[in-house]
């Protein structure tokens, strides 16, 4: 007997809590048949068509020397535990990617990306809120990620999320942190 709601509930009756798929709540007609929710073994062709399609923006922030597709890959292959790899769908197609690695650390990284036609439509706010909720219920600290110095748009979504700049990072990035 599935035992809801929860504390990851919301008011529309939608749950966060592992495992489970998020209806996100409509904002528009568009938004209506947004879904977030953990890949499945039959989704490889989903994310390699989402790697394929990536523009240069997310090339050069996300996927250099495509690195972040030889993880999402890994999903299919060695399944590795701890990584927690999600989709955003929207009518069929994979229109965002947030992932959770070093999830054996009390504050995972986290990686993230939204399909280029897609991007603007608070799409990346609503992954965020996914992972969080997921990590929260996992029971850790907080979310680590990093961006280029250069990465605008990212930079301004993590700070609007509540992410504090920390600095940089060893690897030449600009490091975030969101504690809870
Ligand atoms: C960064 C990314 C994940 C953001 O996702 P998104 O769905 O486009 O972002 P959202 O629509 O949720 O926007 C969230 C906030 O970001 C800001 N933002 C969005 N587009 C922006 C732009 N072009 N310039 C500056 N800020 C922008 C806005 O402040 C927005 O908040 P608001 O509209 O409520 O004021 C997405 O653009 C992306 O995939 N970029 C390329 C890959 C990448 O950089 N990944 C992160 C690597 S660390």
């Amino acid at each position: 007997m599935d035992n809801h709601p929860c504390s990851l509930c919301d008011s529309n009756g939608q749950c966060a809590a592992p495992g489970k798929a998020v209806a996100t709540q409509p904002v528009s007609q568009e938004d209506a048949n947004l879904t977030i929710r953990p890949f499945q073994p039959d989704d490889q062709d989903a994310v390699v068509g989402f790697f394929d399609q990536m523009g240069g923006e997310t090339r050069a922030f996300f996927n250099r020397n495509d690195a972040n597709r030889t993880t999402a890959l890994r999903y299919f292959s060695d399944k590795p535990e701890d990584i927690r790899y999600f989709m955003a769908e929207q009518n069929g197609l994979m229109v965002g990617y947030v992932f959770l690695f070093e999830m054996n650390r009390s504050v995972p990284w986290l990686g993230i990306a939204v399909r280029e036609e897609y991007k603007g439509r608070h799409i990346g706010r609503k992954l965020l809120a996914y992972a969080e909720a997921y990590a929260k219920a996992q029971g850790k600290g907080g979310i680590l990620l990093t961006t280029h110095v250069s990465n605008i748009r990212g930079q301004s979504l993590y700070e609007r999320c509540g992410y504090e700049r920390m600095g940089m990072h060893q690897s030449g990035e600009v490091l975030y942190l969101r504690r809870w």
